[in-house]
């Protein structure tokens, strides 16, 4: 049984609610993206509004078991209260007096932040002690944090040894669609993947391959394949040590009959540079002193026709080097048409998203992941440590 906070009766509880709330900042320490706390916010009224007292969880960047100012979730506590519209309040750590002064404080409908887990190494070694601390300072855990979810840490995964453990509403969501495409998608299922390596989502094509009717390959990492095949890709990304696995990528999918499409042109140019001469080229044949920096008309076109007899799309990666004008054409053309598609349209992993966001596209699709490494690793047909804690025996 997978459980969420649905049934859950909040009254008078004081509730740890582990969200990933590792927003990108500015060197002035200003959100440059609040997409994660938007999403974690229906979870967060819902316990507040039934009169749970929330006490909120969460890591930011990678400050290696130390404390960093720079990392401080102080800077979110002025987006977050904006955002349930009402106050914060901040405790400067997450576990021992200060934890405990603030909670204790607490009353129901309160919000109080915790300071940055990962400023105790003990967090990410998952070490029980500490799962048992952050443990004491709440009644039920419950977990929004999808997006770190592919860690075992002690607020990840450790800490539902001691509490009952529930998903909130956007981790069911993510589970539910991410699982829907991997399961049961409604037919024919179209994936089509981009983005630099190749190496990033080799597990991810070949776990797809079994599952999907096509996969179309564009972005960086098509020219791995093409250079497998023996072709001429002048400067493209290479990766020169993956040649073997595309080969056998490339069978695999001819074995199982699946369709297999990579780019069959490229807007090649000579450099990365906004307003640069390009031209769309046959990407087996790119000369030596150009590269392919997006997808051209004809694979346009070609994918455009996949896409449009499908009744799910999984979509993971950029098509071309998106942040530089012209190269972004290929990436926002699929979004605008993922946009309108009548079929269950899920996007995942992190370029992909701030694509479709970029192109104003987001919310019309069915669902766009907060995960990066935690939905790719759901892709690859992983358990991940901090979703099987929801299905785990409650002591
Ligand atoms: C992410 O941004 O992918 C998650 O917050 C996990 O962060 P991590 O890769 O530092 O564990």
């Amino acid at each position: 049984m997978f459980r969420t906070i649905k049934d859950i009766d909040f009254a008078g509880k004081k509730v740890l609610i582990r969200v990933d709330f590792n927003v990108p900042l500015d060197a002035d320490l200003k959100i440059t993206d609040d997409t994660r706390i938007r999403m974690a916010i229906p979870t967060i009224k819902h316990i507040i509004d039934n009169k749970g007292r929330a006490i909120i969880m969460s890591h930011l960047g990678r400050p290696k078991g130390e404390r960093v100012d720079k990392y401080s979730l102080k800077s979110v506590v002025a987006r977050l209260s904006e955002l349930l519209d009402k106050p914060v309040a901040f405790a400067e750590d997450c576990i021992g007096e200060k934890a405990n002064a603030a909670v204790s404080k607490m009353k129901d409908g309160d919000v109080t932040l915790l300071e940055n887990l990962r400023f105790h190494k003990e967090e990410e070694k998952n070490n029980p002690e500490f799962s048992k601390a952050l443990a004491s300072l709440g009644d039920i855990f419950v977990s929004d944090a999808f997006g770190t979810a592919h860690r075992a840490h002690a607020s990840t995964a450790g800490i539902a040894d001691t509490l009952p453990a529930y998903a909130g509403f956007l981790m069911e969501k993510e589970v539910k669609y991410l699982s829907k495409v991997l399961t049961s998608p409604e037919r024919p299922f179209v994936a089509i993947m981009g983005g630099a390596k190749v190496s990033d989502k080799i597990t991810v094509i070949e776990n797809l391959l079994e599952k999907v009717d096509t996969l179309l390959v564009g972005g960086g990492m098509a020219y791995t394949f093409h250079k497998a095949l023996g072709h001429k890709i002048g400067n493209s990304l290479c990766e020169n040590d993956k040649l073997d696995l595309a080969l056998k990528v490339i069978e695999k999918a001819k074995a199982l009959g699946k369709k297999f499409l990579f780019t069959q042109d490229v807007i090649a140019a000579s450099e990365i540079k906004e307003g640069i001469a390009t031209e769309a080229i046959a990407s087996d044949n790119i000369p030596d002193d150009k590269m392919g920096l997006d997808i051209g008309p004809k694979t346009i076109k070609e994918f455009s026709d996949e896409l449009k007899k499908a009744k799910t799309v999984l979509w993971n990666g950029p098509m071309g080097v998106f942040e530089v004008k012209p190269f972004d054409n290929g990436t926002r053309v699929i979004a605008e048409l993922l946009a309108t598609l009548d079929a269950t349209t899920v996007v995942g992993g992190g370029d992909s998203v701030a694509a479709i966001e970029q192109m104003g596209a987001a919310d019309k699709v069915t669902h766009v992941s907060t995960g990066g490494g935690a939905c790719l690793e759901f892709l690859e047909g992983k358990t991940l440590p901090g979703i099987e804690i929801f299905s785990k025996p409650i002591k």
